[in-house]
């Protein structure tokens, strides 16, 4: 079902269960929650459920499931590549708008919400400009008019069109780099310190006075130590805080959510605790990139149903434990894949030493897996009291 038809049946359902307590029904057709998309289930509770959407295959005329499922499943969508510098700039001062224009216009024909992704990334930058940095071409102060430049353009393009950017992606380290203390790492760090944190919120917010501004990482569903030198949640938070106490106009902080069976990852209450520390700073959250992917060993290569079985439950159960946590936190805004299947997955390509996959919620001949269904009980089960309609932050001035 689309979404604009949705909103009329969504309206009036959100109603009669505020009002009654019930669940819409008529006696000729009751109501079945597990006919209902995620995007319709996650309405219920002001929640978008989103995608990244991979260009590429939404236009793939030979294969019309893609488009399909983007349109009726979500109502959020993210660009997957196409809004990342080295796409919209490719060549210096000739931008390439068209794939990103495209999936900003199917958004608004589906009446889905867009995460603007991203302006301020070391990674997918134009080989122009982290070139002319290298070779002396560009200088400091040429860099930070380059960047101030960029998130103008950009932010001003679609202006009023973009629900969250994700203003500044993966600028703090992990535990296992040099050195190993967690500190901000990468090209803009390296070239022009920290400050360029702020500098990046502030010109995006004189760009739009509406988006929700977002800081976005990987790595930060819970709290650990404590310790802002080894705990990465902490680091964080810490600079948050700090950029709100500066007047910084950040609104939220995007966690990507990108897990693996093969790690401990964390219970529902853990992340629960995390966002609501979070929502503490008067910040919203959101995930943005959720997968959770699975070592393809030999055996779950060779179709094993007893190596493959235990991975997807697991997957199931890592997806179910956001998406608990994320439903009860108000200030929790939206729930993103980073792809729906995995024919269209980012994993089998970055992670492949050892070989990965299995991340996604549906499997490669768009059949839901374990994990799409668990998502939707989720949506399904969820309610008052404990669970809460979402309430957004103003934009910060
Ligand atoms: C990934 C894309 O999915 C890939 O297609 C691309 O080759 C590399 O980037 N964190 C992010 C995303 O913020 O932008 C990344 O997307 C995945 C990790």
């Amino acid at each position: 079902m689309k979404l604009r038809q949705w909103t009329t049946v969504g309206a009036v359902a959100v109603a009669t269960v505020a009002a009654l307590n019930t669940v819409p029904a008529t006696a000729s057709r009751p109501y079945d929650p597990t006919a209902q998309s995620l995007a319709t289930l996650g309405l219920r509770h002001g929640l978008h459920v989103g995608t990244a959407v991979n260009m590429d295959a939404l236009n793939d005329a030979s294969d019309p499931q893609y488009r399909k499922l983007v349109t009726s499943e979500f109502s959020s969508v993210t660009a997957e590549n196409v809004m990342k510098w080295e796409s919209l700039e490719p060549t210096r001062g000739s931008y390439n708008w068209g794939p990103a224009d495209q999936l900003v216009d199917f958004a608004k024909r589906n009446r889905q919400s867009v995460r603007g992704h991203v302006l301020v990334w070391h990674n997918q930058l134009p080989a122009w400009l982290t070139s002319g940095v290298a070779d002396g071409s560009i200088s400091k102060q040429e860099l930070r008019e380059l960047l101030r430049k960029h998130i103008t353009t950009v932010v001003n393009r679609y202006k009023g069109k973009i629900w969250q950017w994700d203003v500044v992606n993966e600028a703090v380290s992990d535990p296992w780099d040099t050195p190993s203390t967690l500190h901000y790492k990468g090209f803009w760090a390296e070239h022009l310190g920290p400050g360029y944190i702020a500098d990046a919120f502030r010109w995006a917010r004189a760009a739009d006075p509406k988006a929700l501004l977002f800081y976005n990482d990987y790595n930060i569903e819970a709290f650990g130590s404590g310790n802002p030198a080894d705990d990465k949640t902490q680091f964080v938070y810490d600079m948050t805080k700090s950029l709100r106490a500066r007047g910084v106009p950040i609104d939220g902080v995007g966690s990507q959510g990108h897990l693996g069976t093969q790690y401990g990852n964390f219970d529902t209450l853990q992340v629960t605790a995390a966002l609501k520390k979070f929502a503490g700073l008067g910040v919203a959250t959101a995930f943005t990139e959720v997968d959770v992917r699975s070592q393809l060993t030999a055996a779950v290569q060779a179709g094993n149903a007893e190596e493959i079985n235990p991975r997807l439950q697991a997957s199931a159960a890592n997806f179910s434990v956001l998406m608990k946590a994320c439903l009860a936190v108000r200030s929790c805004l939206s729930y993103t894949v980073w792809g729906f299947s995995d024919n269209h997955s980012w994993v089998p390509g970055w992670f492949d030493d050892p070989p990965e996959g299995l991340a996604t919620i549906y499997d490669e001949n768009y059949q839901p897996k374990r994990a799409y269904h668990e998502l939707k009980s989720d949506l399904i089960f969820a309610g008052p009291p404990y669970v809460q309609p979402r309430v957004a932050p103003k934009p910060r001035r």
